[in-house]
């Protein structure tokens, strides 16, 4: 099954909305696989935003998501890089649908609550700057003929 990797941004962290993202994705039929709390270094922030290096914002993206603790998560399921896409809305939080995680709780374009992958390049350049492949459990919930 289809992996991708999330990101609850310091905004998300300290205003306590790990737990209500994380329960949309797992009611929607999405597993937790892999997760951490950990705070980024500049080196790891620069390598995971490297495509944006050269923009106006990329400095303050740096600056922003290395100043304080964030979730870092793989969630598994059929379709699930698009599906968390859909589920985190429109990457400008003001411009964001309502019932959308971006569209519900956040207010802008930097403090915008998640990070999804997405592609499955995004994926696989993402994954290791935050994971081993160790710290992933392959595990089934038993209920899978119910949701896919
Ligand atoms: P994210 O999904 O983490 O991927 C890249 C991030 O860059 C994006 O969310 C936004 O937080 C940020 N971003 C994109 N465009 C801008 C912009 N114009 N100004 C500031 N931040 C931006």
């Amino acid at each position: 099954m289809e992996k991708t990797l999330i990101l609850l941004k310091p905004d998300a962290v300290k205003r306590r909305l790990s737990g209500e993202i994380f329960s949309r994705f797992e009611k929607k039929g999405l597993k937790i696989v892999g997760l951490k709390l950990m705070r980024l270094s500049k080196a790891q922030a620069e390598r995971h935003y490297s495509v944006h290096k050269g923009k106006p914002f990329f400095n303050g993206l740096v600056e922003y998501i290395t100043s304080g603790p964030i979730v870092a998560a793989v969630l598994e399921g059929e379709n699930s890089i698009s599906i968390t896409r859909t589920l985190s809305g429109a990457t400008d939080g003001s411009k964001a649908a309502p019932g959308t995680i971006r569209g519900d709780y956040s207010m802008g374009i930097e403090k915008n609550i998640i990070h999804a992958s997405d592609s499955s390049e995004s994926f696989e350049h993402e994954f290791p700057i935050f994971f081993s492949k160790e710290e992933v459990q392959e595990y089934n919930c038993g209920d899978e003929e119910n949701i896919f």
